[in-house]
């Protein structure tokens, strides 16, 4: 039976995409600068909400993770310093709307994200850092309980020590732990710093799969 097909706006290296391909979903990824290290899927090099108009028919689910620069507090220097980023999020979720096709959109916090879950890295086994992200769908989706924050997390520029869990920002120490920790074993600093951890999205993934195909869900889990 064919896989589901899932269209993975804003690539990036593709974390968000890993995990979508490990819970069953076949992924093409788009993303506006060339993504050489993308392993999730077919890569396409374009603008997103253009791609997406054009070929949203193709596809079974949508997911997006528009740039978080104009909301993230990672930025809040560089939005004082005078620079501006656009929002991609309400212009985002408008074309996906348009599509009438299910979707996810994940952002930071803050980000204006409609009745959003949070994810954080603690809910997840072995997953050694805390990195809360936010997802929209206009499917129900659930996150696991949501566990105290009980390790130490890393300073910026200072590799963990034993015992801390890291923090994937910027010009991070301890690419070879984020690596490790999260399997994207091929990604460098860059998109490990811009990245969803795949075990975010394969636990979404396995929520829209049984939604929309129980079935093919029970084949791949
Ligand atoms: C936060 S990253 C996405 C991370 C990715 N979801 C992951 O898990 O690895 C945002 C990406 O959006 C891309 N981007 C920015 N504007 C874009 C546009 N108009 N169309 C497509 N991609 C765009 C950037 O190049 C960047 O790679």
């Amino acid at each position: 039976m064919s896989k589901l097909k899932l269209l993975d706006l804003y690539c990036c290296g593709g974390g968000a995409g890993w995990g979508y391909h490990f819970a069953g979903f076949e992924v093409t990824g788009v993303d506006i600068e060339a993504q050489p290290k993308y392993r999730a899927g077919k890569f396409i090099q374009g603008d997103a909400i253009e791609y997406l108009t054009a070929n949203y028919n193709d596809f079974d689910v949508i997911h997006a993770s528009p740039p978080c620069q104009r909301f993230s507090k990672s930025a809040q220097q560089w939005r004082k310093d005078g620079k501006d980023y656009p929002d991609l999020v309400e212009a985002t979720r408008k074309a996906l709307i348009d599509t009438g096709k299910p979707y996810i959109i994940e952002n930071v916090e803050g980000a204006p994200l409609i009745n959003p879950i949070l994810l954080c890295g603690g809910m997840f086994e072995g997953l050694k850092m805390y990195r809360h992200r936010l997802f929209e769908s206009n499917l129900e989706i659930s996150a696991p309980p949501h566990p105290v924050h009980t390790h130490k997390q890393a300073k910026m520029g200072r590799k963990p020590k034993q015992g801390e869990y890291i923090q994937m920002v910027g010009h991070f120490s301890g690419v070879a732990m984020a690596q490790e920790t999260t399997g994207l074993t091929w990604l460098g600093q860059y998109e490990l710093a811009q990245c969803i951890p795949p075990q975010y999205t394969q636990h979404l993934g396995k929520q829209i799969i049984e939604y929309l195909s129980p079935q093919k869900y029970n084949q791949v889990a």
